[in-house]
This record gives structure tokens, sequence and C-alpha cells, in this order.
């Protein structure tokens, strides 16, 4: 098997780069005693030696920012203190939340103003993998290293021998290994797959290794922290099963061959090294690129030792979690929402404010993309929905893009001719796809409904719902 090193991309020119192993690796783990979650300007090493370290901003001093675990049905209090130069929140991904708690700037809470701190305090009534990020500026503040690891454990969890996070990031640096500045904001990105970089990381460096042993059993826990980019992924010398998706596990383990993580998006798997003692087994990531497809290596586990003679036997389903079952669909409320705009798209213009404004008017005022012929949020919500009640919508992307469908506050199933499918709280469509998804609109509060690729969430793909309390 051959693997392509990475390499800096600056304009369309390729710099090589050497090789360069990351000098091992791990989280910061959360101090109990201390619930102060900072978010300031620091150094990362994303690069290899010969490089500088990049100037980021993040979590605890930290990229990814420290691992926070705790168990389903905890507490979770954090004082997220701001010391970055503009106002920010804590948004907790795909936690069930309590709404004053979703850290969504002029929806649930004021952003927090440099200098300033907020309290999070809330209960997680979910096990699984999830994490947080900043949702103001968020197409700048995640591009720069805002985002940390979220992991309720199961009151019972499965058996492994190892539990590892793989938080995955895009980067896009200079020839300096500093992140590319002069691009943010760039309309270019925002019509277009949003701001795609040129530098992936796991937990943070360019090269990870995990040592592990042959017929050891891993739970790796994937976490898509990059703005835009679209993993493809597959395993070599491990085999895998998909045992979570978005935190919610599946009904029965899924065989992992390739994986899709779109941006936001995580996936648990239950992986038994079967590589050899002295071999490297990988988590591979392909790429499309101008020679084609192409491999790279994003995490390696080598292999010392062995945990067992033998493999383990398939591994059971994870406990399912306390999510609403979908009522009735026939007599479920219906709703449409059409994704229209970017680059390459049909759409002539919007409405944005109180009046319809023209594709070009509307690109002057940031906005490239709509939601059912709507670029900003409005001042009234796009539904209201009575608490408890099961919601139907149907989703066409009228775009010549693919996008990460985010639903705060809730877990939904996409319904199919075999039946919904898994819970999920972030759906990768297709471009010129069509899908329908369900949930129970049991969280009272208003929730945002936005793509995940953040340059498209802030150029107007976002709307919001309210659920009636
Ligand atoms: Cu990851 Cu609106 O959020
Ligand atoms: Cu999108």
């Amino acid at each position: 098997m051959h693997f392509t090193r990475r390499r800096f991309l600056q304009g369309s020119a390729a710099t090589a780069m050497a090789a360069g192993i990351g000098s091992g690796f791990g989280f910061r783990e959360a101090r109990a005693a201390s619930p102060i979650l900072r978010a300031g300007e620091g150094l990362a090493r994303l690069a290899p030696g010969e490089y500088p370290e990049t100037k980021v901003w993040s979590y605890g001093d930290a990229v990814p920012g420290p691992a926070i675990r705790l168990r389903q049905g905890e507490r979770l209090t954090r004082r997220f203190v701001n010391a970055l130069p503009q106002p920010s929140t804590v948004h907790w991904h795909g936690v069930r939340i309590a709404n004053a708690m979703d850290g969504v700037p002029g929806v649930t809470q004021d952003a927090v103003p440099p200098g300033g701190s907020f309290d999070y305090d809330f209960t997680v009534p979910d096990a699984g993998t999830y994490w947080y990020h900043p949702h103001n500026r968020t197409w700048e503040q995640l591009a720069r290293g805002l985002y940390g690891p979220l992991i309720v454990e199961e009151a019972d969890p499965p058996a492994v021998d190892r539990d590892e996070i793989l938080v995955l990031d895009d980067w896009r640096l200079d020839e300096n290994a500093q992140i590319h500045e002069e691009s943010f904001g760039a309309m270019h990105d925002w019509a277009h797959a949003g701001r795609i970089g040129n530098w992936i990381t796991v937990n943070g460096k360019g090269e990870s290794r995990i040592s592990v042993k042959k017929n050891e059993r891993l739970r790796l826990r994937l976490i898509n922290a990059a703005n835009a980019r679209i993993f493809h992924l597959s395993l070599k010398g491990l085999k895998a099963w998909t045992v979570a998706l978005d935190g919610q596990p599946l009904d029965a383990p899924v065989p992992a061959d390739r994986l899709s993580l779109g941006p936001a998006q995580r996936i648990d798997l239950i992986a038994d090294v079967v590589a050899g003692e002295g071999e490297e087994a990988f988590l591979t990531s392909h790429e499309r690129t101008r020679s084609g497809e192409e491999t790279f290596a994003l995490t390696g586990f080598p292999v010392s030792g062995a945990a067992r003679d033998a493999a383990l036997a398939d591994p059971p389903p994870l406990p399912p979690n306390p999510v609403p079952a979908l009522g009735d669909l026939d007599a479920a409320r219906r709703e449409v929402l059409q994704m229209e705009g970017g680059a390459m798209g049909r759409m002539q213009g919007a409405m944005m404010g109180g009046g319809f404004m023209q594709m070009r008017d509307l690109a002057g005022a940031g906005k490239v993309w709509a939601f059912n012929g709507r670029a900003d949020m409005g001042e009234e919500p796009w539904i209201t929905v009575a608490r408890g009640e099961t919601v139907r919508i149907a989703l066409t992307n009228d775009t010549a893009w693919p996008h990460a469908m985010h639903l705060h506050g809730h877990h939904f199933r996409q319904l199919g001719a075999a039946g919904p499918g898994p819970l999920r709280d972030t759906l990768l469509m297709d471009q010129a796809e069509t899908a329908e998804i369900a949930f129970v609109a049991d969280n009272p509060g208003d929730w945002l409904l936005h793509c995940h690729m953040v340059e498209h969430s802030a150029g107007g793909m976002m709307t919001w719902l309210r659920v009636q309390a």
C-alpha cells in the first residue's frame, strides 16, 4: 500500500513538504476541579518541526480543546471565559440541550464579548460522541482552531481495550504554516464548496500515531471539525463496525467499509486490530486530486504485541438513548425546505430583510444561498410547532453542491423506502438530492436548522424553528 504524504498548497502550486512525525499526542483531560473553559489566542504545532508553530485560537490552550468526558445524565458546568479578540459563544453540538444553553448568539443568548464570560450548565440526556465549537463567526472561529470533543459515557459502556477520540480538521495554511487569513469571508468559498483547506490534521497533528496490539478492540470516535470538507474514509488492518452516528447508537453494528464524514458529523466505530505484529494499521482518507483519487494516511496504528490469541466475537450494539420514538408518520405535520443558490445554481434572488433582492445585491450583502426563498434568518420562526409533535421536513437540494444539514436540539431520522433510518443530527446531502427527515419536537425553544458547511450557513443557509413550551 502506498500513501502519499500531505503537502501545503499555495494557490495552485504544490509545495513539497518533508515528512515529519508528530511527537505523540493526546488530549488534555479537562480537570474536574476546573470549571473554566477559556478561549484564547495561542500556538499549535500543526505542521512538522521545520515549520513554525501555527497561531491559532483555541480552548484551554490546546487544539483540539480539552476532551470533556462525563456520564450520561450528569450535569455539565463550564464557565466560558472569552479571551479572544472577538465576541463568541459555545455551542454543544448534538446535545439535546436546554434551549438557553445552546450557545446561539442572537437566538439563545447574547454573544460573550472579549473579556466576558458565560456560565453553561446543563445535563446530557444521551450517551455518545459530541463536540463543542463557537457559534459566532463560525467560519472564522472554527477555522482558527476553536473546537473540542464532548464525550458522554454510557451507564454501561461497551467492553473495549481502548477508547480513542480522533478529531479531523482541514486547515488552510500558507507556506509558513500560518492560517490563511486573507481568504476569511472570501465570496468564492461562500458560493462554492466552502473553505476547503490544504492541511489535514487528526487531533491537531499532521501525522498521528496510536500504538496498538494485535487483536486489540478499539473504540474510535471520529469527529469532523472542518469548516466544509467531507471526509471519505476507510480502514486498513482494522476490522471495524459502525456502532453510532452523531452520538446515537445504531440498532445493530454495521461493518465499516467506506465511510463518509460530513462537517460536524461523528461516527463511533468498534475496531479490532487484525494487522499483524510489526505491521501498521491505518485510518485513511480518499481524496480526489488532479491525478485521480489518492489515499492519505490520517492516523497510523503500529502494532506491537498481542492483546489476546484470537479475535473477539462481533460486538453487540450500544445501549439505546432515551430519544422519543417517531409518532404516526401519516398524521405527522409536513413541511418543505427548498435549498437554493450558490455558484452554478439558478437562484435569481431571494428575500432579505423586508424585500426581494437580486443575486448581485444579495452577494454584496454576503448572501449567496437561500432556504425557501429567504437569505436571512428572519424575525419570525420559519415554523412554529407544538411540543411533542412529529414533524416531517422534505428537503430539496436545488444547488450544485453537497450540504450538511444540521438541526439543533433534536435528532431526526431520514425517511426512506426501507423505513426510518438511523438517528442523526447532521445529514449529508449530495447535489440535487432530495431527502425527507422526521423528528419529534419534544424540546421547547428556538432552534436553528442550517448547513454545517459554515460558509454556507453564513451565506444564507440558515433558518430557525420554534417548539412551543
Ligand atoms: Cu455545530 Cu449550529 O452547529
Ligand atoms: Cu452547505
